[in-house]
């Protein structure tokens, strides 16, 4: 069901842990599953990101995709880094099986949250970059058995 890449991004993530004094943090939850994710960036002064860890309390598929998205955005510019979305990380996984996609996007915007609170710290704009969401799942369609 999970490809060799999500098993091992699960098993051995990459840049877990956070970042202290970070150039930018973002958290974005998904109150449907209950997960939460957190990004730390570490920017330096021509705008690329040295360095990126992630914090999560989500299923294995959100581990996974955060892991590889870490690892896609380093050495990045912010602006580059905007081009890491959720079908981007997932090709670089060999894909997720469709009920799992939507964890995927947990890392796409948590990465969006860092970056927006790095240029909103910095007084700057990074092209296409929109204010966050705090939960992705203000997105999906309304379902009645969500909070059941
Ligand atoms: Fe919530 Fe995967 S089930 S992020």
């Amino acid at each position: 069901m999970y490809s060799e890449k999500v098993m091992d991004h699960f098993t051995n993530p990459r840049n877990m842990g956070e970042i202290e004094a970070a150039s930018g943090v973002g958290t974005v939850g998904n109150a449907k599953c209950g997960d939460i994710m957190r990004i730390y960036l570490d920017i330096d002064e021509n705008h690329v990101i040295r360095d990126c860890k992630f914090k999560t309390f989500g299923c294995g598929a959100a581990v996974a995709t955060s892991s590889m998205a870490t690892e896609l955005v380093k050495g990045k510019t912010v602006e580059e880094a905007m081009a890491v979305t959720n079908q981007a990380v997932m090709e670089a996984l060999d894909g997720l099986p469709p009920v799992k996609v939507h964890c995927s996007l947990l890392a796409e915007e948590a990465i969006h949250a860092a970056l927006w609170d790095y240029a909103q710290k910095n007084g700057i704009e990074i092209k296409g970059l929109k204010e966050p969401k705090k939960d992705i799942h203000e997105d999906e369609e309304e379902e009645t058995d969500w909070q059941a």
